[in-house]
């Protein structure tokens, strides 16, 4: 798509471009509730952490340890570069991207892709994935126990792809990625790890596509994740 198309591409879906700013203006933040559902149990799995992307793959097609599997029309495993420095996780599929088998389609990924045009960053270079590979029925936030079961898959998915930054974009994959119910207002801004790996919390583009008047905080953030991975 040229340029001028994806403009007006945008203008029609109600997206302001993104284009770097030189200047980042603290905005106050919005405290969001996080209902107790929210607590995300860490569990140590079987011999996953161990496979290959085929093996590990396979193994996520196969799985069936939480209710999800039972709707899925297919897993959305997760796409792009596995030797990426950035890696993009999300939080669950949609029915969009259940159908398409990959992350973020439609509007909200259209806007993410953006997002990270913005600060430079090629879509295809990074690895995007979610923390669930399977799509809650309604779109409804996913539940603890469909949070757990995959949860070894995405550790497996980390230790495989070592990027040298993570994006976790939206609440809830900032939950479960940093183990912690806090409001995204208190996660977003700051350089958390994991191991080694620093992840910068991002708001989901859906939100965005909902609040565009966080665009501004949104910029933030992903100045931050670009400072974080150039001083790495
Ligand atoms: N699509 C995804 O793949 N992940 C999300 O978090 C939302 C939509």
């Amino acid at each position: 798509m040229d340029n001028s198309t994806r403009l007006q591409y945008l203008e029609a879906m109600g997206i302001d471009v993104w284009v770097p700013r030189k200047q980042a203006v603290v905005e106050i933040e919005e405290n969001q509730a996080v209902s107790d559902n929210e607590s995300i149990p860490v569990e140590e799995a079987d011999n996953t952490l161990t496979l290959g992307w085929d093996e590990l793959k396979q193994q996520v097609n196969e799985c069936n340890k939480c209710d999800l599997s039972k709707f899925r029309k297919q897993i959305v495993f997760g796409e792009g570069n596995i030797n990426a420095e950035w890696m993009l996780v999300g939080e669950a599929p949609n029915q969009d991207e259940d159908s398409a088998a990959k992350p973020f389609v439609a509007q909200s990924g259209f806007l993410l892709t953006e997002m990270l045009r913005a600060i430079g960053v090629q879509r295809e270079s990074a690895y995007i994935t979610n923390i669930v590979k399977c799509s809650p029925a309604d779109n409804k936030d996913p539940k603890v126990n469909e949070l757990k079961s995959c949860d070894s898959y995405l550790k497996r998915q980390i230790g495989l792809v070592k990027p040298k930054l993570i994006l976790a974009v939206g609440r809830v994959a900032a939950h479960a990625l940093l183990g912690t119910k806090k409001p995204i207002s208190e996660l977003r801004g700051i350089v958390h790890y994991m191991d080694d790996i620093p992840v910068v919390v991002v708001y989901h583009p859906a939100y965005l596509l909902r609040s565009l008047l966080e665009k501004r905080k949104a910029w933030q953030d992903l100045q931050l994740a670009l400072k974080t991975y150039q001083e790495k």
